[in-house]
């Protein structure tokens, strides 16, 4: 019988050094959520079809149930426990729930990592209404209340403001 090869992981997660050990087969969703405990980041279909477990991998949104642990070795992920501004809601997530854009909360945690990787790229409203519907299954909401929080960040004063990376509460979701 083989045993499966395990080595530590270092990384950086919402703005904290983080290290633990995990096998050279485990996902970086799995990681987050069992090694970590950050439950925040759900899983879903684990094929890469979904988008619940999409968190931002040195800035860009990935599948993390589509990579390893140890390829986020040195690098730095954010997950939705590192949107909240010193324990509160960030702008971005009080715009959604005031546009009814959750309802069970499954994909949620996925819609808002995209939603705010676009709006750090700067995406205009479509732009952004496209990549993040394109990218996220809801069983829930039909993307109305979605497509609504999208346009009332991009109608807000100044438009959508750069989200902090990184650096929040890590309150389990
Ligand atoms: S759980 Fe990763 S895309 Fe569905
Ligand atoms: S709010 Fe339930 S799946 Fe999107």
């Amino acid at each position: 019988m083989t045993t499966a090869a395990r080595r530590t992981v270092t990384l950086t997660v919402n703005g904290a050094a983080r290290s633990a050990p995990a096998e050279d087969r485990t996902l970086l969703s799995d990681f987050l959520r069992h090694t970590l405990r950050l439950t925040g980041t759900h899983v879903g279909c684990e094929e890469g079809v979904c988008g619940a477990c999409t968190v931002l991998l040195d800035g860009e949104p990935v599948r993390s149930c589509l990579l390893l642990a140890v390829q986020a070795q040195g690098r730095t992920v954010e997950t939705v426990e590192g949107l909240a501004d010193d324990g509160r809601l960030n702008a971005l997530q009080r715009t959604l729930k005031e546009t009814h854009g959750l309802q069970c909360g499954f994909c949620t945690p996925g819609v808002l990592m995209s939603l705010t990787a676009a709006e750090r790229e700067g995406l205009d409203e479509e732009e952004t209404a496209g990549q993040v519907l394109a990218g996220h299954r809801c069983r829930c909401t039909g993307y109305a209340g979605i497509r609504a929080a999208v346009a009332a960040r991009h109608r807000a004063p100044g438009g959508p403001r750069q989200a902090p990376r990184g650096g929040g509460a890590e309150a389990a979701g």
